[in-house]
């Protein structure tokens, strides 16, 4: 009866607690499996321990004045074989089924689809097939999707709630995971590795389209590369081009480099507060005593050179000067000192 009792109570928790988000994998599913696999064995381990402990308190509990020594008791054979052999197999079919379940999970099929994950202090990029680059992780409905990942400083980690999968990001070598979405809809990549002072900001959004519909997105982002974001050029004369071109260069290259992971920054819409407000840059420069320009490409550059008041040194990564290319850094300075930003 205690047994029955403890079961229902927990099965109970198990059950009417939301312990896990609504899967939207086929690694998910195969997850959910082995939590429910186990959960199941440890509320029948729970029942019974509860009961024997509880049934042992109440029947042997000491009678008024009863001073007297309990009998010698040297051990149960039987007993001690049976709770050695019952543990012993509940806990090899939890490593078995865990381990066929890893391996599925593994298994990334014949044709999956590669992407490239570029993780870094703090933001994510992704490259798709034909070197097209994105801040937004897009994924097609029903097919395998094999993640390659790289960091390009310290460790950082891969999570998306709903997909199950986890999987660390880490410098000098390459790691893998596959996900395979069985439902369409919007979701947030999480970095779930301390990585900083951005940590908590290191998101990225995630969204899961049915196959026409990723291979149009796919389609319009090669298609957007292949032009060399030129695409505003041609309407207006030689001058206006150049100008909305290195705006809009300016604008994209601060989305990819992932400034706005820690910068406040109106024109760009982010209110991130890891790194100074880039608001206000126009004082943080007068404050230097440098031309806006000049003061933000040194802080794009070389970020320890001037450290804006109530702010760390070593925190924003020293590497833009050699991942941004000559154009984007230009476009990117242009685009936070005000020039060209409307
Ligand atoms: Cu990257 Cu935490």
């Amino acid at each position: 009866m205690i047994a029955v009792v403890a079961a229902v109570i927990a099965s109970l928790v198990a059950v009417l607690i939301r312990w896990l988000p609504e899967s939207a994998s086929e690694e998910m599913d195969r997850i959910t499996f082995v939590y429910w696999f186990a959960t199941i064995i440890c509320i029948g381990i729970f029942a019974l321990v509860a009961a024997v402990i509880i049934e042992a308190v109440w029947a042997f509990r000491v009678q008024p004045d009863d001073d007297t020594d309990g009998p010698p008791i040297h051990g149960n054979t039987r007993l001690e074989i049976a709770w050695t052999i019952v543990p012993a197999i509940l806990v090899i079919a939890i490593g078995v089924v865990s381990a066929v379940v890893l391996s599925k999970n593994a298994d990334a099929g014949s044709n999956p689809l590669h992407v490239k994950v570029f993780a870094q202090q703090f933001a994510w990029k992704f490259e798709y097939p034909g070197k097209v680059m994105s801040d937004e992780l897009v994924m097609p409905l029903h097919r395998n999707v094999k993640f390659e990942m790289q960091s390009a400083d310290v460790i950082h980690s891969l999570w998306i709630p709903q997909m199950g999968q986890k999987q660390d990001v880490v410098p000098g070598i390459t790691t893998e995971i596959v996900i395979t979405p069985t439902r369409t809809g919007t979701f947030t990549l999480i970095c779930t590795e301390l990585c900083g002072l951005g940590h908590a900001t290191m998101r990225a959004p995630v969204r899961v389209l049915d196959q026409p519909a990723f291979q149009a997105w796919l389609a319009k982002q090669r298609s957007a590369g292949g032009a060399g974001g030129a695409t505003s050029g041609a309407a207006g004369g030689q001058t206006g081009g150049a100008t909305s071109d290195t705006s809009a260069l300016g604008k994209t290259t601060f989305a990819s480099a992932g400034c706005g992971g820690c910068h406040t920054f109106t024109p760009a819409g982010t209110d991130a507060q890891v790194g100074p407000d880039l608001d206000n840059l126009a004082a943080d420069a007068k404050a230097a005593g440098e031309p806006v320009a000049d003061y933000v490409r040194q802080s794009i550059v070389d970020p320890n050179a001037v450290i804006a008041k109530g702010y760390q040194p070593n925190v924003m990564p020293p590497t833009f000067g050699d991942t941004l290319k000559p154009d984007e850094l230009d476009a990117l300075v242009a685009y936070l000192s005000g020039k060209g930003a409307s």
